[in-house]
């Protein structure tokens, strides 16, 4: 049914709304001048001031985007869901107001999260995806030449659909015969059947009042559902939210202490996105000891990986691992544990949460 979908989806030609027909439904790669030298002579873009999205970071901080306009919008079952096209970042996603991803710099955040687990793990065949309904994950996993099945697990169908049609960028890993498109809640789909994986990724947004996710990121649903579900040498990694100096204390640590009870061995690393205004952190972890060798990253990106890294190399995975003070102090100083009577929430609600005010 979903690849019948899909067939239709790619065959029809997507019509863009009033204003932007003149955009090419198959823009540049996602990458296309980051790092080039003549960036800083790119003419100043005029800003139209009427045309501004808004994000509300904080109860006293917004960051705002000027854009050449909104591209689409639509609000499924479980969240609001934004396209927006934005003159600084180029296509972004909002969902429930909070920026997901922005075509610009998302390979920050897509490298960060997968390659790392499947490089450190010695022969990863299978992977499961938790969320990932960008398909940019699933794109990054599908580098790996030896991977044979990758499970991108989603609960929101109008989400996936919605991606699937406007961020171009991840079509070919949607014609990749090894990707597998699950629409269910991760909890239920990791629950239904015996399957282990060698890999399991986190690619959910982020704990938020009335999100969908919460329940993907305690400890009962680590210790007996996702664990049981990893093969022996298996690796867990899980996105764990901003970052940066002042923001860490607000989920990434807890998310960390939350797997360190769980996980004999557990490494926390973060990078800078710009979208994002701040660091982001994630949190990877196993059973086994997780050997971090530089030159063996090195060699096994050349051998494992059929396509280009733009962010990562084996030195910079190493390096993301290294933290100051300020934050390695308190990741281990960290006390609270994610469970379903308490947890913790970044600013902003979803859906089921205080109905809607959101727009
Ligand atoms: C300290 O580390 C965090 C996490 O890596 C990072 O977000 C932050 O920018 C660092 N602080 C400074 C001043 O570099
Ligand atoms: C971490 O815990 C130690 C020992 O309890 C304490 O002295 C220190 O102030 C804490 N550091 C932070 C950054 O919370
Ligand atoms: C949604 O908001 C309306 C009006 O404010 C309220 O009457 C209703 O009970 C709310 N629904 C939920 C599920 O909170």
């Amino acid at each position: 049914m979903l690849s019948l979908l899909c067939a239709v989806v790619m065959v029809f030609y997507v019509p863009l709304p009033p204003g932007f027909e003149n955009m090419s439904p198959f823009p540049l790669p996602y990458f296309d001048d980051y790092g080039d030298d003549d960036d800083q002579n790119l003419p100043v873009p005029e800003i139209d001031h009427e045309e501004w999205f808004e994000e509300q970071l904080e109860a006293d901080l917004k960051w705002s985007f000027a854009l050449n306009g909104v591209l689409h919008a639509e609000t499924s079952e479980f969240q609001d869901i934004v396209l927006l096209d934005t003159k600084r970042f180029g296509k972004a996603l909002v969902i429930d107001g909070k920026l997901q991803s922005a075509e610009k710099d998302e390979f920050i955040y897509s490298e960060c999260l997968v390659h790392p687990a499947l490089l450190i793990h010695d022969n990863p065949k299978t992977v499961f995806i938790m969320g990932g309904s960008q398909g940019s994950t699933a794109r990054e996993a599908l580098k790996h030449k030896d991977l044979e099945k990758v499970v991108m697990c989603d609960i929101d169908k109008v989400l996936v659909d919605f991606c699937r049609l406007h961020l171009t960028a991840n079509e070919e890993a949607y014609r990749d015969e090894r990707l597998q498109i699950a629409i269910n809640d991760a909890k239920e789909e990791l629950e239904k059947s015996e399957e282990k994986y060698d890999v399991i990724i986190g690619d959910l947004a982020d704990p938020i009042e009335g999100g969908t996710c919460n329940h993907l990121y305690t400890k009962s649903f680590y210790q007996q559902v996702l664990k049981p579900r990893l093969k022996d040498h298996g690796i867990f990694v899980t996105q764990g939210g901003p970052a940066g100096i002042l923001s860490h204390k607000q989920i990434f640590t807890s998310i960390y202490n939350t797997i360190k009870q769980v996980f004999k061995y557990v490494i926390a690393y973060t990078a800078h996105i710009p979208s994002y205004a701040d660091s982001w952190g994630w949190v990877l972890a196993s059973d086994e000891e997780l050997k971090l060798d530089v030159e063996e990253l090195k060699v096994k990106i050349k051998e494992r990986m059929k396509g280009d890294l733009y962010y990562l190399d084996g030195d910079s995975i190493f390096s993301s691992t290294v933290l100051n003070k300020t934050v390695s102090t308190a990741l281990v100083n960290e006390t609270h544990v994610f469970t379903e009577e308490d947890a913790r929430f970044v600013y902003g609600h979803g859906l089921t949460a205080a109905n809607s005010s959101t727009t």
